[in-house]
């Protein structure tokens, strides 16, 4: 069973109308459809935004569906210079930008007292999105890249290259590490693919508003796409 967690409900509603042999389960708020895609056994579920959510989310999929990976789909913020709006990065790593212990040392995104706090997705994944990106969609550019989270829309350019010159992030959201250290720690394979909405930039709520649906298509012919590979 292959875990597939979108926050929002335009993120995960398109791949819940393609399952077939859907069934719904409850638990914390959250609808899991258990199915079939591509003829996968999927369980895909809309965790609501933010850290907390998709933690919580990632520890029912490990706890009660015994995924053997997760995969995080939806949209970001643009940070590398050269992405475009439409372009998707596929997470190499993934940190939490608004984690600060500074004041006892730590660098700031460094948990205190974990083994890592970049967290690395799985390399078969990595390799296999990024070749289903460019068959798939051919015309746009993935980036294999860091992917920054934080409970916090950006949407202010000083913002922005402090993530750039600070985390090297390749796109912003709002979950994708959250999901990333809950599957380290449940010791599960996964990787984060996120469309760009806007550039996290002062523009960026508008610009979210304007092409989050072009987004959106992109990534989830990729997830499809990726499915349908495995
Ligand atoms: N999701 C889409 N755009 C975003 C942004 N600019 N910041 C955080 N999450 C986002």
């Amino acid at each position: 069973m292959i875990g597939i967690i979108g926050a929002m409900e335009e993120e995960v509603s398109q791949l819940i109308e393609a399952m077939e042999e859907k069934e719904k389960v409850t638990c914390a708020g959250m609808d899991f459809y258990c199915g079939k895609l591509k003829d996968k056994e999927v369980v895909i579920v809309q965790s609501g935004i933010g850290k907390v959510n998709m933690a919580l989310c990632t520890q029912i999929l490990a706890d009660r569906f015994d995924v053997k990976a997760v995969i995080n789909t939806g949209v970001a913020g643009g940070l590398y210079k050269d992405i475009e709006i439409g372009d998707i990065v596929i997470s190499k790593d993934a940190v939490q930008h608004d984690v600060d212990a500074t004041v006892f040392g730590y660098k700031v995104g460094e948990i205190p007292r974990m083994d890592t706090s970049y967290f690395e997705a799985d390399k078969d994944l990595i390799e296999l999105a990024k070749k289903t990106c460019d068959e798939v969609n051919p015309d746009i550019h993935s980036y294999v890249g860091r992917v920054v989270s934080g409970d916090q829309f950006i949407s202010d350019n000083k913002k922005k290259h402090y993530l750039i010159n600070e985390f090297d992030g390749y796109c912003a959201e709002m979950e994708g590490a959250a999901m990333a250290q809950a599957a380290h720690l449940n010791q599960i394979p996964f990787i984060i693919l996120r469309a760009i909405s806007d550039k996290a930039d002062q523009e960026a709520a508008g610009s979210y508003e304007e092409f989050e649906k072009a987004a959106i298509k992109h990534i989830v012919r990729l997830v499809l796409g990726i499915l349908d590979r495995m």
